[in-house]
């Protein structure tokens, strides 16, 4: 899950004096990063580590990762004039050759463990442009929505087609799962997410359709929103931790594999409270067709990474 690394030091030590996205850009140091968790904790599979503004930056947009606070750019993208100047950028395979070389050096080093690609759903990027950086509400992304929906569209493609071309480039160079991260889709109605968000989301999932990887849609708070994150034409259905998975499974009529949802905030409860709480999710995890299991979102980073491992021997011996 998101940040997982933040939790090492090895990781801690790695990124001394390199920001996060010149890390993200450098493959020999991003492979690495990816690496590290995959040989302390004995997962099935690695994230490749990058993040979701990663298009945004390689496209042109002035986008910094501001450490404790998250993406943040040099100014909003709120109006049609705006819109129309990001419309200029484009994402060129030229400019993906980072994310290409990282994932193919990471692919090399990580032999049968497989790499699970990602990107962010064009809301969730298209919250931050709107916004200028992180928020509580998006009151920004989601009035203007309402108050400008071609511009709004125009600002949701534009966004779908660059972030599907990053997943693209992730999947070509040898990822076996794609992920789209739709992390604030919460904030929305379910009526605000089919009327203007889904079909963009489906448009960033068509860009690995026909390269025969399954996709992963995730998102927070979305207890509300399952099926229709589903019915965008993803695989399997990403769970956080505000609900539970059978319960999860029933909203998908039982038919649907799942992904999640350990609640990050148990990692640092003593051991049988953790213990029972992930037998618990492996257990609801049962009513699914099939389950991955993870956390219900990031990893925080006083997480003790001798607890992730021990987790990781649970699921094992479940
Ligand atoms: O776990 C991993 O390292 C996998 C790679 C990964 C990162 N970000 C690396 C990262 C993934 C899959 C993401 C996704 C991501 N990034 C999402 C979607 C998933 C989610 O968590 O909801 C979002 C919304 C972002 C945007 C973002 N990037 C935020 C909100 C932050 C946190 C800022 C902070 O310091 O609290 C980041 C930074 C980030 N992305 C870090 C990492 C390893 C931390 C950088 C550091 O401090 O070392």
């Amino acid at each position: 899950m998101r940040q997982a690394g933040r939790s090492l030091p090895e990781y801690r030590a790695l990124r001394v004096g390199t920001a996060m996205l010149d890390a993200c850009l450098d493959p020999a140091l991003a492979s690495e990063i990816t690496l590290q968790p995959v040989r302390r904790h004995g997962v099935d599979a690695a994230i490749f580590f990058s993040d979701i503004v990663v298009p945004l930056r390689l496209a042109g947009v002035d986008v910094e990762i501001k450490p404790g606070v998250g993406p943040v750019m040099g100014a909003p993208v709120r109006t049609a004039d705006d819109v129309a100047r990001l419309a200029e950028l484009t994402l060129s395979d030229e400019a993906l050759a980072p994310v290409t070389e990282g994932v193919a050096r990471t692919v090399a080093e990580l032999g049968s463990t497989p790499l699970i690609g990602f990107a962010g759903a064009p809301f969730t990027l298209a919250a931050y442009l709107v916004e200028g950086g992180p928020s509580r509400d998006h009151l920004a992304a989601r009035g203007l929505m309402h108050s400008d929906p071609s511009t709004w569209r125009a600002l949701m493609t534009w966004a779908a087609d660059v972030t599907g071309a990053f997943l693209r480039a992730q999947v070509l160079a040898g990822a076996s799962a794609a992920q789209l991260f739709d992390s604030w889709a919460g904030a929305l109605s379910l009526a605000d997410y089919t009327g203007h968000v889904a079909p963009s989301s489906e448009r960033a999932l068509d860009a690995v359709r026909d390269l025969g990887v399954r996709t992963v849609h995730f998102g927070t708070g979305t207890g509300e929103l399952l099926a229709a994150m589903r019915d965008v034409g993803a695989d399997v259905v990403g769970v956080d931790y505000r609900i539970p998975l059978d319960e999860a499974s029933r909203r998908l009529g039982g038919t649907t594999p799942l992904q999640g949802n350990i609640d990050p905030a148990l990692l640092a409860a003593p051991w049988p409270v953790l213990e029972a709480h992930v037998r618990d999710v492996v257990q609801r995890g049962r009513s699914a067709p099939a389950h991955v299991v993870n956390l219900g979102h990031g990893v925080p980073p006083s997480t003790d990474p001798a607890v992730l491992t021990r987790v990781v021997e649970l699921v094992h011996s479940l």
